[in-house]
């Protein structure tokens, strides 16, 4: 695939990107003045050295939860330069070389690099879809062993952007809570909500010991300040504990810098403009999608409650890899395969729901072609 896309690119052909998921290559407006001015505050020029991060920024963190209804204290924040890097402070905390963690299939990409970083084993608990997505759990429960630490999970996950249910949210705490395992939740997406779903949050969970983890990447879609955060929550002792071993590795880092520790009040408020452009845009190019599909009876769309994505379940004649350089080479669209998310068969192609609207409709358009031409099947 990537060979295929460094030579479609060396060869100066047209592409319709349906894969993009950098906010600041999309066309959405910034407010560059207000975004520039934040990281011009005085008190960057003093170092005031805090694990956990400095203060005011922290104090945001809680303003943005509570606007959600969360109360959540700023000493269980802990703020890191990316939910990448909360990751891997967390499966550091969790722990020793060899232990497993739970690991939701299909989902995101960057799991796998991250744990062979710290040495620990992913071991996967399938999702499955039937009118929605949700946990298969007596999967996960088979999956676990004397090892596991904990489970992940993505609310809502990415790429199929569904919510964690309140009645998943009990049996997690409660089966967490009886093994001595945490709960790793993230949540980048959790306020890019489709449909009437009220989604409940991670953060400030009480039944098990978790980490709940965001950041500007995407609520603000400043994926270039490096700004994240991870909230210990759970029973007292054992978040007490949690926090003052958070913060040993934290320290040892010292990672976020000041000018965007001061200016994060800032980008917080600035989700509000970003997130309703990111909104109408994902409608839009969802009702462009269902009305191309709407004429035909080949390939057809799965439920998304919310994020950037949609998956497109499309004819498996052939391995989703060898479907995706075709539409590459004979319709210049590129979209990732869905064995890029770990689905577990073939049939599945991921789009950006965040694509420019024109491009996204050429790019579907494409797609549709291929498999009404029979080029591909
Ligand atoms: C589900 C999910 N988590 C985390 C990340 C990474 O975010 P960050 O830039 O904070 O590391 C991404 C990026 O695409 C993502 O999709």
């Amino acid at each position: 695939m990537s060979e295929a896309l460094a030579r479609h690119r060396a060869g100066g052909k047209r592409l319709f990107d349906l894969t993009v998921s950098n906010p600041t290559e999309c066309g959405f407006a910034y407010d560059s003045e207000a975004i520039l001015a934040a990281l011009r505050h005085p008190a960057a020029l003093r170092y005031e050295p805090n694990p956990k991060g400095l203060e005011r920024a922290r104090v945001a963190v809680t303003e943005y939860y509570s606007a959600r209804g969360a109360a959540i204290s700023a000493e269980d924040i802990v703020l890191t330069t990316s939910t990448s890097e909360a990751y891997s402070f967390v499966f550091r905390l969790l722990c020793n070389p060899g232990d497993e963690l739970l690991i939701p299939a299909p989902s995101y990409p960057l799991f796998g690099f991250l744990a062979d970083i710290q040495d620990v084993k992913l071991v996967r608990y399938p999702l499955v879809y039937d009118h929605g997505w949700q946990i298969d759990f007596h999967s996960l429960l088979q999956a676990i062993t004397a090892r596991t630490r904990g489970v992940i999970v993505v609310n809502p996950n990415n790429p199929t952007g569904h919510f964690i249910k309140e009645k998943e949210l009990a049996k997690l705490n409660e089966l967490c809570a009886k093994r001595g395992m945490a709960l790793i939740a993230d949540e980048v997406f959790l306020d890019f909500v489709l449909g009437d779903v009220k989604p409940v949050t991670f953060a400030g969970n009480a039944g098990a010991l978790t980490f709940a983890t965001s950041g500007l990447s995407k609520i603000a879609g400043l994926p270039q300040m490096k700004m994240a955060w991870v909230i210990a929550s759970g029973p007292d002792e054992l978040k007490k504990q949690a926090l003052a071993r958070l913060e040993v590795i934290a320290d040892t880092y010292l990672s976020p810098n000041a000018p965007v520790q001061l200016a994060t009040p800032v980008f917080l408020q600035q989700r509000h403009g970003f997130q309703k452009q990111v909104m109408e845009r994902v409608r839009k190019n969802l009702v462009e999608l269902d009305r191309r599909l709407a004429g035909q009876k080949t390939c057809r769309r799965l439920e998304v409650e919310g994020g950037w994505y949609a998956i497109l379940r499309v004819p498996a004649t052939g391995s989703d890899e060898e479907l995706a350089i075709e539409l590459l080479t004979n319709e210049d669209v590129y979209v990732h395969p869905g064995h890029f998310f770990d689905f577990g068969g073939e049939g599945y192609l991921v789009v950006s729901l965040i694509a420019v609207e024109e491009e996204f409709a050429r790019g579907i358009a494409g797609i549709l072609a291929a498999f009404k031409e029979g080029k591909t099947i």
